[in-house]
């Protein structure tokens, strides 16, 4: 057997960005080593998290910062294998969310501070702001952030699931949510089958995303072009459609076809409870 040779964070930097779009200069970290080798993992093994691994992962999302320290967000752990397979259906069939051993979803969770204001006598009409549906949105996610990178550190692989947002209101009467509470995202968690773990996925240059003092889109085009050339390498050596980025992107924001029936997610968050003071 041959030994599979450790990665420098010199190589990581390369295998994130390709060859020649590495920074010339970082700093290298364990914890950042393990976030440069993050990949989604659509492919699972049968094998239950550790005893104890569930509570380590949820402290770890409750350790992420959150707006005010309101904690506008609360996740629920799908077991029941009958609402698994209804969640699998509704993100379109991905067949990821019935095999991993631990599904997460996540919600955007204005309920529980509509009942603290309750029981304080307070009126709460600031929570039928949109702000506060991004809060509660951007609360979740720093959360199942922080989540990811802990199961990763503990050789647990995950992929998240935006298309449990295509049927919101049917999602929320599966695992019963209450009214100004809605599920932002679903998070598939467990150890990757063989063959299954994924290779890093290039991202856009630094160039692109990195602006000192002024934003700047048309001094992007050189760095999203070099991009494109990567992901198509890449999408070679998966043995995908050799696509490139700006060809899949664009089409993936053709018209409201491309969103699975979350062009109507606005009308259905309303329906749910959120947005009541918003026009
Ligand atoms: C909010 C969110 C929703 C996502 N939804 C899905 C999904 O429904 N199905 C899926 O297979 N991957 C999904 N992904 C994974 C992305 O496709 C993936 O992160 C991206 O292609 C980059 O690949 P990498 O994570 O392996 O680096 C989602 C990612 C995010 C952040």
């Amino acid at each position: 057997m041959t030994a599979t040779p450790i990665s420098t964070f010199a190589d990581r930097l390369r295998q994130r960005y390709g060859e020649g779009d590495a920074p010339a200069t970082a700093v290298a970290h364990p914890v950042i080593d393990l976030m440069l080798n993050h990949r989604s993992v659509r492919g699972y093994r049968p094998d239950p998290l550790p005893a104890g691994a569930l509570e380590t992962l949820i402290a770890a999302a409750q350790s992420a910062a959150t707006s005010s320290n309101l904690q506008t967000w609360s996740v629920v752990s799908v077991e029941d294998r009958a609402a698994r397979a209804r969640c699998a259906e509704m993100a379109g069939g991905q067949k990821h969310i019935n095999e991993c051993p631990t599904f997460l979803l996540f919600a955007a969770d204005l309920a529980r501070l509509e009942r603290v204001a309750e029981s304080e006598g307070i009126p709460s009409a600031g929570l039928d702001y949109f702000e506060l549906l991004l809060m509660a949105a951007i609360d979740a996610s720093l959360a199942a952030q922080n989540l990811v990178v802990a199961a990763e550190a503990l050789g647990l692989s995950t992929v998240y699931i935006g298309g449990m947002r295509n049927r919101p209101e049917e999602l929320a009467a599966l695992i019963g949510l209450p009214p100004m509470s809605a599920v932002v995202f679903g998070l598939c968690v467990g150890y990757a089958a063989e063959g299954r773990e994924g290779n890093i996925k290039p991202r856009l240059p630094q160039e692109a995303v990195l602006h000192v003092d002024r934003y700047d889109l048309a001094a992007q085009d050189a760095a999203i072009a070099r991009y494109d050339a990567a992901m198509a390498a890449f999408q070679e050596r998966e043995g995908m459609k050799r696509a490139g980025w700006t060809q899949h992107s664009a089409r993936r924001v053709e018209g409201p076809a491309q969103l699975s029936g979350r062009d109507d997610l606005m009308k259905a968050l309303r329906r749910m409870g959120f947005l009541k003071a918003e026009g």
